[in-house]
């Protein structure tokens, strides 16, 4: 399985997508396309980064009954992405069904990620709002296991949690880290950042990063030095 960066699309609409990524030529970074872009865009979008030539994580966190999920996940399996995520919170029902749903005719389908726990979400608010009494890494590493145990590919987590859940999980198990920044950057709203480096020692096999490129002078430039921190080369 390859270490990559995934560069976060985190753009309000095509034109400004399409404008970044002209700014690449011929190289083809792996690129996460969220809810703002899918919602301003639909499908299409999807569609068109594909044809240029992008592998795709399609970041839609989806999270409802089985039988709603199966259905949603057997549409995004046709857009030929790479990964596509949905709550373990959904559990393990909701899990099996959506790898169902996800499945082409083929034999072949999207790798499955699985959110435990937002990173927004503080252990004191998810105590006292959601009432899950335990830790929150405890609750992270669990609903990872649920996840793994239903057959999902990996998770999407803290770069500080990539080790409890390769711990619980085996090593085999996807870490797919966000939050990611130099201590030179601004950290904006992320809370609890690594950088590129950090992140690759901790064991971290995919690091989703957006402001740092998307908001750097030159992103091409910020790219590169990610990679290169990230992967080594
Ligand atoms: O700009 P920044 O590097 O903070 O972008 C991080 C990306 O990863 C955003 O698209 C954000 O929605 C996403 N993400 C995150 N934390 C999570 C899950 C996804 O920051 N737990």
């Amino acid at each position: 399985m390859a270490k990559d960066v995934i560069i976060a699309l985190d753009f309000k609409n095509a034109a400004e997508t399409y404008e970044f990524l002209d700014k690449f030529g011929r190289e083809k970074p792996f690129v996460k396309i969220g809810m703002e872009l899918f919602y301003a865009e639909g499908p299409e979008i999807v569609r068109n980064i594909r044809k240029r030539g992008h592998k795709i994580f399609l970041d839609l966190k989806l999270h409802d009954i089985p039988n709603t999920v199966k259905k949603a996940m057997n549409v995004l399996s046709r857009l030929d992405v790479d990964m596509v995520n949905l709550h373990a919170a959904g559990t393990a029902a909701m899990m099996t069904a959506a790898l169902e749903g996800l499945m082409r005719p083929d034999g072949t389908r999207p790798l499955l990620l699985a959110v435990t726990q937002l990173t927004s979400t503080s252990e004191e608010r998810m105590q006292k709002e959601l009432l899950i009494n335990a830790d929150l890494k405890e609750v992270v590493a669990s609903y990872a296991f649920n996840a793994k145990t239903a057959g999902l590919d990996g998770v999407v987590c803290s770069p500080r949690e990539a080790a409890l859940v390769k711990g619980r999980c085996g090593k085999e198990f996807l870490t797919v880290t966000p939050g990611i920044r130099y201590p030179s950057g601004e950290i904006g709203d992320q809370v609890r950042v690594t950088t590129p480096r950090e992140a690759a020692e901790i064991g971290s096999d995919y690091i989703v990063v957006g402001r740092p490129i998307t908001a750097a002078p030159d992103p091409v430039e910020a790219y590169e030095r990610v990679k290169k921190d990230f992967l080594g080369k």
